[in-house]
């Protein structure tokens, strides 16, 4: 097999896959450092999906309120309902501050204070005081904070010097044994096949989004790392907990950033009522994701829901001074106009719960090493493999993550890896030979999907398998809808059997890097809609109708799962109920209320 293709070689001390915020943060932290490292996207890196976020990123800065790194951390171990690692969390709190000075250091044009300090806002689940006050401490670049962000650290790969191979597709993980040696590579500019030998490979390649019909995700969002992990017999981590965020645009899906609430702003029914006093009668609009998404679902369901059919909600912005909308919520404004049709100045935004996060993925430790199960050893390290961002599971945020986690946890850890391999590999360090057959397997796959001639058209499948993941992995999931949802994804999984691909060009082939995605998110899906049938309790994001209580008992562990044939395999990792230092102690499970 390997012949038939020709393949230039490459060689790194480190190989970041993917240019969002943690692959960025990853690429200049290693680049810094003096490691030789090639960073490989499938998108322009300022086109990655970090792009998207809005709202803003969490640091307990207090510059608008009291607020201490302590508070920041019992709302995150709270808001994961108990399931994220506590060391882990207490790291990345702790290191929250000084990582938002940094990125104010860097450039990002963060909004002000009238003092001129950094300006934050209020986001859902965060609070002051160990729950008794609310907190401000999302840092804002108005609503465009992941834009910021990204471009900041884009610039800052630029001024290290770090390799970029933009539109590359990874194919594979090069394994040897349980060690990574590398990633495979097709470059679709010129077609070419590319193997980049590295030390380290880190994945930075984001969740999963586009498994469901209706998300937040960008098209890109496919989960590519996940799947070379699967396809490695490594296993992926608490994957039934997807976040569904509260105000997706009714009807397209775009994310309504929840500093809208944070603002100000609040939900009501067919009937006016801000029925969210009702669900979390302190937090109300801010209570956690998981909490309003499900209240949202049980109004629609009860026949509350607003418009023709019954079956959305209204975000009202419209009381707010229209000044302070133009400031601090500019983007909100436009894609409210464009994707609703709506003035949010005069009217409220019609908004549904939608696809938006995925807690589980790649098991890591908190440096960023991927963590499995070895004997009796639930955090063996695997030798040459890191995942950091959406891709990983830490765990930081559990079964739920708070809303403006998601992008402290990028540079967070995204800094973790490069200060990791900076202790791990001596720059220029000569490559071990690799085996003659090191790239068969990955070949073998390429080449079995680039030539696939069955009756299926990739769209029509991909349809099939979001529609499944829409109708019986959502907010509420009870026994009997996922058990027909895992044989019902089963049978689209083999359908893929019978894909056809349009061309067998290696130029700028996108019907190719669609069908290659598409694997990718059929594993993903099964996974998913497995993992969710098989625990049997409601925990953050995992709402089982049939199993209504967290079962702290039987299941306050993680989840591990593994692809086997067309099944997955279970197994459990135990949640980190410690700290890293014994500068806090650890917060005891008890009841989650708003
Ligand atoms: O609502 C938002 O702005 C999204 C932020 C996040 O997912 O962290």
């Amino acid at each position: 097999m390997s012949t038939a293709y020709k393949i230039i070689e490459h060689a790194y001390d480190v190989v970041v896959v993917g240019a969002g915020g943690a692959g960025l943060r990853a690429t200049f932290g290693m680049a810094e450092k003096g490691l030789k490292t090639a960073c490989i996207t499938k998108v322009f890196p300022t086109r990655s999906h970090t792009v998207a976020a809005q709202g803003g990123i969490s640091a307990a800065l207090g510059n608008m309120g009291e607020d201490d790194w302590r508070f920041h951390m019992y709302d995150t171990v709270k808001g994961s309902d108990w399931l994220g690692d506590q060391d882990a969390i207490e790291y990345m709190c702790r290191e929250a501050m000084a990582a938002v000075i940094e990125l104010e250091h860097y450039g990002v044009p963060f909004s002000r204070t009238p003092e001129g300090k950094i300006y934050q806002r209020a986001f859902g689940g965060m609070t002051t005081d160990f729950g008794k006050g609310s907190a401000l401490r999302t840092c804002a670049a108005a609503d465009k904070t992941g834009h910021a962000i990204l471009h900041t650290l884009y610039q800052q790969a630029l001024k290290h010097k770090a390799e970029f191979f933009v539109e590359y597709i990874v194919l594979d993980l090069i394994m040897e044994g349980d060690e990574c040696r590398g990633v495979l590579a097709w470059s679709l500019d010129d077609g070419t096949l590319h193997l980049f030998k590295s030390h380290m490979s880190v994945l930075a390649t984001g969740g999963y989004g586009r498994i469901y019909f209706s998300c937040t995700s960008a098209h890109t969002v496919t989960g590519d790392g996940n799947a070379m992990v699967l396809r490695a017999g490594l296993p992926l981590q608490d994957m039934e907990f997807v976040q569904f965020h509260p105000t997706g645009i009714y009807g397209s899906g775009c994310l309504i950033t929840e500093g809208v609430r944070g603002e100000g702003g609040y939900l009501t029914n067919s009937e006016g009522e801000r029925f969210m006093e009702r669900y979390a009668p302190s937090a109300k609009d801010l209570a956690s994701r998981d909490v309003v998404s499900r209240a949202m679902t049980i109004e629609i369901s009860e026949g509350r829901g607003v418009g023709k059919l019954k079956d959305h909600m209204y975000l009202h912005i419209e009381h707010l001074d229209p000044a302070i909308i133009h400031e601090r919520l500019p983007g909100i404004e436009e894609t409210s106009r464009i994707f609703a049709g709506v003035d949010i100045t005069k009217e409220p935004i019609p908004v549904l719960p939608t696809a938006h996060y995925n807690m589980g993925g790649i098991p890591t430790n908190h440096k960023a090493e991927i963590v499995t199960l070895f004997g009796d050893n639930p955090d063996h390290v695997v030798p040459g493999l890191m995942a950091i961002g959406e891709a990983a599971c830490v765990s930081v945020h559990g079964a739920n993550r708070l809303g403006s986690n998601s992008l402290l946890d990028i540079v967070v850890f995204g800094r973790a890896a490069a200060i990791r391999c900076a202790e791990l590999i001596k720059p220029g360090t000569a490559h071990k030979p690799l085996g003659r057959n090191a790239c068969d397997k990955a070949l073998a796959r390429f080449d079995k999907i680039r030539h696939a001639n069955g009756s299926r058209s990739t769209a029509s499948i991909r349809l099939d398998m979001q529609k499944v993941m829409q109708a019986k992995a959502t907010v509420f999931r009870t026994g009997s809808t996922l058990d027909e949802g895992i044989k019902a994804m089963q049978e689209v999984r083999k359908s893929f059997s019978d894909v056809k691909v349009s061309d067998t060009s290696l130029i700028w082939n996108t019907d190719l890097v669609e069908t290659l995605e598409l694997d990718n998110l059929l594993a993903q899906a099964l996974v998913t809609i497995s993992a969710a049938g098989n625990r049997t309790e409601s925990r953050g994001g995992h709402a089982r109708e049939d199993y209504p209580k967290r079962d702290d008992e039987n299941w306050l562990k993680h989840t591990l799962t593994w692809l086997i044939d067309n099944n997955v395999g279970f197994n459990y990792r135990p949640v980190h109920l410690f700290t890293l230092t014994d500068e806090v102690d650890p917060i005891p499970p008890k009841e989650r209320i708003y």
